[in-house]
């Protein structure tokens, strides 16, 4: 469960980039946030990451009050938070299998456990047979899986994505919807934020839309939901 409550942030140039945030996302929850640029999509997502600090308010996510975590502990928060980026952020001198494992090394996995997780991962997201590949060699779809399998293979409690598939086109765009439709139905909750209007409508799920750092409605295949958050 990730609860955001009565959150502002103002940057240090004074910009108010979230000016009152109420939002419940429940545990296995898919949710877009939608909303223009420079709405606070992504200073929501680096608030939730601990990687921005609210000015007021707090956040919760799985029991652990972000405000009141020491410093020491971050690392390790963080490694139940799974990140996907719009520009992928691969390592271009690695290959796919390697790019994978990485993400179990600097956290210690044994080698015989991260032999048997990265096949685990790359098979999920359908890249079994390019393994050795590196990043220049695949599609844009197809780096956005390692990416993704990447930010699985710690098996986080949730996956946030930050436009998932800004640099994709439309059918690399569907084919990554529903790899992280599949994820979430495997009990990871998903967190999307995404411009497109279009992926929204496909997927019935439900949509936070946010407007100058508030969230201007909150819906479940078209049903206004959770009302009361907003209006705290
Ligand atoms: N590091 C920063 N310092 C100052 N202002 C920032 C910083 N990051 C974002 N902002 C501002 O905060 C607002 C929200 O930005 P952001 O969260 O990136 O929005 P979105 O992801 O919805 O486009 C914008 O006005 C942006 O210019
Ligand atoms: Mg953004």
């Amino acid at each position: 469960m990730i609860e955001i409550s009565n959150v502002i942030k103002t940057y240090k140039a004074g910009n108010k980039a979230i000016r009152k945030l109420n939002i419940h996302i429940a545990d296995g929850e898919f949710v877009f946030i939608v909303g223009r640029s420079g709405s606070g999509k992504s200073t929501l997502l680096k608030m939730l990451l601990k990687e921005v600090e609210p000015t007021s308010g707090h956040i919760i996510v799985n029991g652990v009050n972000l405000q009141r975590m020491p410093r020491r502990h971050v690392p390790k928060y963080r490694r139940r938070l799974g990140m996907v980026f719009q520009d992928f952020k691969l390592l271009k001198d690695r290959t796919v299998y390697e790019n994978v494992a990485f993400a179990q090394r600097v956290i210690g996995v044994p080698v015989r456990r991260i032999r048997e997780n990265v096949p685990e991962m790359l098979k999920l997201v359908g890249l079994s047979s390019k393994y050795k590949f590196y990043p220049n060699q695949l599609s844009g779809g197809e780096q956005q899986r390692v990416a993704i399998a990447r930010a699985l293979v710690n098996n986080p409690e949730v996956l946030l994505a930050d436009e998932p598939t800004g640099n994709l086109d439309r059918q690399n765009a569907e084919e990554i919807m529903r790899l992280l439709e599949e994820i979430n139905a495997q009990g990871t909750t998903v967190i999307v934020v995404t411009h497109s209007q279009e992926i929204v409508d496909s997927m019935q799920k439900r949509v936070i839309t946010m407007d100058k750092g508030m969230v201007v409605s909150d819906k479940r295949g078209g049903e206004i939901y959770e009302l009361q958050h907003n209006l705290l």
